[in-house]
């Protein structure tokens, strides 16, 4: 079976990394090289830049930008498929959009669905990493095309035992509990949740851990995603005011907006540590073997049940 890996920018390194991983289960894989460049008026012009007539594609592309990319993810597909690719499947290892699946506001709209109904309009399957699933129980929910969620929990929880051995884990929401307690019982670590209220984009507050169950162990800050950073700040904060020891910040999605990683350091983080799953500095946890077993599935099963587009 012969697959095409098409990196989309940044992506180069785990697209050659897949395409290792994948040669041991019978792939014919090779990395092709997808030209993504913009004219001086903003529109995108897309070229593949190898054969993929009668092969599965595999098209690599972190989604942290997801407004800039979305167009030149669908010409990349459509392009594909027009030079004769049997299938086409996206490796998103960020996944954008899943945290607004519900209308918080009046009038909103509901992006988590419609950004799938997108994505499925090109691709065939998708495979990403720990999607913001919190009010959609599973992907499936949303996407119709065949997907995997691949948790990075097991390399998470590998790192934290093996570089802080007496941490505590701490999630500083409700909704990090999901994450924080699977990778605090693979590590066999203990672990607090903090509750948080969001008043705006970039206001919000943590409530007190009790400091007595933590205080001889190093805290680490565990958060699928840091986006603005508010969250994880007022969680820095709330555990220095503690007396506790700083604390170390692990993320999965290395999102960081605008100040978010220079407003960790000066709120006492001491290291932050992410996954690769968005190129950044911080990056320590790689993700590609995760993403290699789920891509192996997919690619398997777009053999036997060819998609009918
Ligand atoms: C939300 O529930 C997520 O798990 C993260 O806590 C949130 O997205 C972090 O956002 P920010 O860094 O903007 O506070």
């Amino acid at each position: 079976m012969t697959v095409v890996i098409l990196p989309f920018p940044a992506q180069e390194a785990l697209a050659s990394d897949l395409g290792v991983l994948l040669e041991p289960h019978g792939f014919d894989a090779r990395v092709g090289r997808l030209d993504w460049r913009r004219f001086p008026d903003g529109e995108s012009l897309v070229a593949i830049d190898e054969a993929v007539d009668g092969a599965d594609v595999v098209v690599v592309a972190s989604l942290r930008d997801p407004d800039a990319l979305a167009l030149a993810l669908r010409y990349a597909a459509a392009t594909a498929r027009e030079f004769g690719a049997r299938s086409v499947g996206l490796v998103a290892p960020y996944l954008a959009y899943m945290r607004q699946d519900g209308r918080f506001h009046p009038g909103e709209a509901i992006t988590a669905p419609l950004f799938a109904g997108f994505l499925e309009d090109s691709f065939d399957w998708l495979a990403t990493v720990d999607p913001h699933l919190h009010r959609i129980p599973t992907l499936n929910a949303v996407f119709h095309m065949p997907t995997r969620c691949v948790a990075a929990a097991p390399a998470v929880a590998e790192w934290v035992r093996t570089t802080v051995p007496d941490a505590v884990l701490i999630g500083p929401d409700g909704e990090s509990e999901q994450w924080v307690a699977d990778i605090a019982r693979r590590a066999a670590l203990p672990y607090q949740v903090l509750s948080k209220q969001r008043r705006g984009d970039r206001d919000v507050n943590v409530s007190l851990p009790d400091p007595d169950l933590i205080r001889n162990r190093t805290p680490v800050i565990v958060d699928d995603i840091i986006s603005t950073g508010q969250t994880v700040v007022e969680a820095l904060r709330h555990l220095s005011r503690s007396g506790l020891r700083p604390a170390i910040c692990v993320t999965i999605h290395a999102v960081f907006a605008a100040g978010a990683h220079e407003n960790l350091i000066a709120a006492g983080a001491t290291r932050i540590v992410s996954t690769d799953t968005i190129a950044h500095p911080s990056n320590a946890i790689p993700v590609a073997p995760l993403l290699a077993a789920a891509a192996v599935e997919l690619l398997r099963g777009a053999s036997k049940d060819p998609p009918n587009r």
